[in-house]
């Protein structure tokens, strides 16, 4: 990376949004990729740390293929720029999905390096989006306890619903999180999506006493899997896709959106993930 033209855009304040769901498969990996493009065609820096342990990751999605990973800085054989990938739209991509479970239990030798490297990044990002595993680990939970953002993604389907309130339930009733913005994917229309919303919504009222924010809607759409077996970004190869419209209203709604955590960039996120200061036992 050029170090002067690093220096130069010292100053960005980024907004770490991490992305999860409780059940896999409901296009976490998707979402991160299109919101990524999307912003990245408005003009802002986006970085994304794929820490997706699924099968098909962004890699796969965006086209590429790293040779190593998070993996090899933390045992020394790497520093991170050297791992970090290029993706369209000047998108930079830390492939993380091995190395990065490691990260919560880390040795404290292994988390100077890890926040001496991230130090490079520091200021030269707006967005920093986090591609998280499915289930309820305590690594999903660190990411967006420690995420100034947090987005849920779920689809009509029940079981995708259940899960996404297991999340919901253990990041409030373990730390105290207060505010999810719900994604909500694969739906026939904006009715579905609201249906959707509204009993999740009521459930999270009912039982946590905590309201959910509606951040969008996504329709189940051919050109998604289209765009997957192209490994490109629906919105980049097929922007008149319904689904792509929906890409962009999203996008400029997570703009909108204020940000949870007023308080620190980069730096903060890293150390408040390493050290977990958050945590309710
Ligand atoms: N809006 C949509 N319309 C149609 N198909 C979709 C949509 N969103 C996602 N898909 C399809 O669902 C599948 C899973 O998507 P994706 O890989 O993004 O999910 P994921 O939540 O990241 O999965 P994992 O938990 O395994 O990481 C993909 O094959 C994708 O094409
Ligand atoms: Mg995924």
């Amino acid at each position: 990376m050029d170090q002067a033209a690093a220096l130069k855009d010292k100053g960005r304040q980024t907004r770490v949004i991490a992305v999860a769901s409780g059940k896999g498969g409901v296009g976490k990996t998707n979402v991160v990729a299109n919101l990524a493009c999307a912003l990245a065609d408005s003009g802002r820096k986006v970085m994304i740390l794929d820490a997706d342990l699924g099968l098909a990751n962004l890699d796969v999605l965006l086209g590429f293929a790293p040779q190593y990973n998070l993996s090899h800085v933390l045992s020394g054989e790497k520093n991170l720029e050297d791992i970090v990938i290029d993706g369209p739209k000047g998108i930079k991509v830390i492939p993380a999905s091995s190395g990065i479970q490691e990260v919560t239990h880390m040795g404290t030798k292994e988390q100077r390096i890890l926040l001496d490297q991230m130090e490079i990044f520091d200021g030269q990002f707006d967005y920093l989006f986090i591609d998280t595993a499915a289930g309820i680990s305590e690594m999903v939970t660190s990411f967006l306890v420690a995420a100034h953002t947090s987005i849920v993604v779920v689809t009509p389907e029940p079981t995708s619903m259940t899960d996404a309130y297991a999340l919901i339930k253990v990041l409030h009733n373990r730390f105290d999180e207060q505010q999810f913005h719900l994604l909500l994917n694969s739906v026939q229309n904006m009715k579905e999506a609201e249906q959707v919303f509204n009993k999740l919504n009521l459930v999270c009222e009912k039982f946590l006493d905590i309201s959910v924010d509606f951040l969008g809607y996504i329709p189940s759409d051919k050109a998604v899997p289209e765009a997957v077996r192209r490994q490109r970004a629906v919105v980049d190869i097929n922007p008149e896709a319904e689904c792509s419209k929906r890409f962009l209203i999203v996008a400029r709604e997570l703009e909108r959106t204020p940000v949870k955590k007023q308080t620190g960039g980069l730096q903060f996120f890293w150390r408040r993930l390493l050290h977990g200061e958050f945590a309710r036992e």
